[in-house]
C-alpha cells in the first residue's frame, strides 16, 4: 500500500506560504491540504476560494484537497472548484443532505470525501461508500492545529479499513490531527493511507521534516 502525506498548511506561518509551497513541491509531495473553517461549524476561522485561488497560482501541479469544517458546505463548492480545487472533504455532521452535496462536488469535476468527527460512527457512510474517494478518520476534534492524537481513533480506522475490504470499496483511509513520527507508522498500520500533518510538518525545518516523515514511513 503506497502512503501519501498531505501537509495542512493550518501548521505553516502564513508569512511564508509561498516559499513552503516551493519546498513542498520541489521534495516530491503532491498534495497540499487546505482546511476551511467558518467559526461556526468550529470556533475557528481560516480562508475561502479567493485564498485558495492565490495559493494556485503558486502551483500548478500540486492536488489540492479542502477539507471543509463549515455550517454549509454546498453554497462554497462551485467556487472551491472554480478556485482549482480537486478535492472537497465535507463532514457527515454537517451535511443533511449528504448524497446531494457528494453528488454535486462530483458533478464539478471534483474528488469527494466525507470526514467524520472523533465520536461519530462509520455507519455514516455505509449508503454513500460507493461515491467516495476518500474517508477522514479524524484523530482530534476538528477546529485547531497542534492538538493531541486521540489513541482511541485507531481502533476506528482499523474497524473502516475492515468495512472497506468486506464491501470492496475504493476510497481511501486519511487521518487528520496530531500525527507527529512517533504515531505515523501506527496509524498507517491500522489502515490508514492519506496522513495529513500539520504542526509537526511546519514547526522547524520543513526540509528536514518531509525527509523525516518519508523515512518513517520505510
Ligand atoms: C484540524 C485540521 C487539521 C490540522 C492538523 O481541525 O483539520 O488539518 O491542520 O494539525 P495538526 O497536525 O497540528 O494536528
Ligand atoms: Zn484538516
Amino acid at each position: 500500500m503506497s502512503v501519501k502525506i498531505s501537509p495542512s498548511i493550518l501548521g505553516a506561518n502564513f508569512c511564508n506560504l509561498e516559499q513552503d509551497i516551493k519546498v513542498l513541491e520541489q521534495h516530491a509531495v503532491p498534495v497540499l491540504h487546505l482546511d476551511v473553517m467558518d467559526g461556526h461549524f468550529v470556533p475557528n476561522i481560516t480562508f475561502g476560494p479567493d485564498q485558495i485561488k492565490m495559493l494556485r497560482s503558486v502551483t500548478a501541479k500540486m492536488e489540492f484537497d479542502a477539507h471543509l469544517m463549515v455550517t454549509d458546505a454546498d453554497s462554497l463548492l462551485a467556487r472551491l472548484a472554480d478556485a482549482g480545487v480537486d478535492s472537497v472533504t465535507v463532514h457527515g455532521e454537517a451535511c443533511p443532505h449528504l448524497y446531494r452535496t457528494l453528488t454535486t462536488i462530483k458533478n464539478l469535476g471534483m474528488k469527494a470525501g466525507v470526514a467524520l468527527n472523533p465520536a461519530t460512527p462509520i455507519d455514516t457512510i455505509k449508503h454513500v461508500g460507493h461515491m467516495l474517494d476518500r474517508v477522514l478518520i479524524m484523530t482530534v476534534e476538528p477546529g485547531f492545529g497542534g492538538q493531541k492524537f486521540i489513541p482511541g481513533m485507531l481502533d476506528k480506522i482499523a474497524e473502516l479499513n475492515q468495512y472497506k475490504q468486506e464491501k470492496s470499496l475504493g476510497f481511501s483511509i486519511q487521518v487528520d490531527g496530531g500525527i507527529n513520527l512517533g504515531n505515523i507508522a501506527e496509524v498507517v498500520r491500522h489502515g490508514a493511507s492519506d496522513i495529513v500533518i500539520g504542526s509537526s510538518m511546519f514547526n522547524g525545518s520543513l526540509e528536514k521534516n518531509i525527509q523525516d516523515f518519508y523515512a518513517a514511513l520505510k
